[in-house]
């Protein structure tokens, strides 16, 4: 591990100042879906037992980023340098959990509060801690329990597909989750519950969260009361943008 950063006013400042470019930044290149991949990819390879992985910045390294999940996620990378360049204090660990914060922000999410001080760590987790597409209920329980995440985690979580697409050239799939992939709602739930949805992605990950009778009541919940998807989801994404971290 890397020395943490010392969270003092200036620090403050800092995060303040980044958090003001990250939304000019995000809003005029439309990349909010991809910095919220980052955020969520940096985050997830978290692993409770070990205390390894997480928030960490280390998907900035081509070992991480080259991983197959990772896919693409180069380019939000590379978006987040002039950023990082301007703020150095920042860690990279907290610039990409801000970035996911703003994305969900400024595409009409809920505020997500965002507590600074993760430190940076040059250990890349080894490959193949991040969900499956393909697999079922059993493997995201696996997947998202190892991070310390529950039942109510995963389907608010996976509200993220709200937001962008999947690109054939990166997962293999093709196509947008929703009808404006650049609005964050309650629409992917809404999709999710329809029969068929012409001309929508549904991952098989993601029809397991309606075939799952314990996923399902969250999904209908969310579906129904958009309050609550962003009350739930609120929460949950700053347990995963907190996942091994203790604030300073
Ligand atoms: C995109 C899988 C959970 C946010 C994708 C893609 C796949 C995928 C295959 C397409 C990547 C591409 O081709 O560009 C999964 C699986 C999950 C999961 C199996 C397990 C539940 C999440 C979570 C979040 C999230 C928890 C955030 C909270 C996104 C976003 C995109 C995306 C925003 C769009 C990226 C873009 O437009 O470039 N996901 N995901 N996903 N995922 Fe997930």
């Amino acid at each position: 591990m890397e020395e943490g950063p010392v969270v003092d006013e200036e620090y403050m400042k800092e995060i303040e100042k980044a958090r003001r470019d990250l939304r000019a930044l995000i809003s005029s290149k439309s990349c909010a879906p991809i910095m919220l991949r980052l955020a969520w990819h940096d985050a997830g390879s978290y692993d409770a037992k070990t205390k390894t992985g997480g928030p960490n910045g280390s998907i900035r390294f081509e070992e991480e980023y080259s991983h197959s999940a990772n896919a693409g996620l180069k380019i939000a990378i590379d978006l987040l340098e002039p950023v990082k360049a301007k703020h150095p204090k920042i860690t990279y660990a907290d610039l990409y959990q801000l970035a996911g914060v703003v994305a969900v922000e400024v595409t009409g999410g809920p505020t997500i509060d965002f507590v600074p001080g993760r430190k940076d760590s040059s250990r890349c987790p080894e490959e193949g801690r991040l969900p499956d597409a393909k697999q079922g209920a059993s493997h995201l329980r696996e997947v998202f329990y190892r991070m310390g995440l529950s039942d109510k985690d995963i389907v608010a979580l996976s509200g993220g597909h709200t937001l962008g697409r999947a690109h054939p050239e990166r997962s293999g799939f093709d196509g947008a989750w929703t009808k404006d992939p650049l609005k964050f709602d309650n629409s992917y739930f809404i999709e999710l519950l329809k029969e068929e949805s012409e001309g929508l992605l549904k991952l098989p990950s993601d029809k397991t969260l309606v075939e799952d009778p314990v996923f399902r009541r969250y999904v209908e919940l969310y579906a129904k009361d958009e309050d609550a998807f962003f009350k739930d989801y609120a929460e949950s994404h700053k347990k995963l943008s907190e996942l091994g971290f203790t604030p300073p």
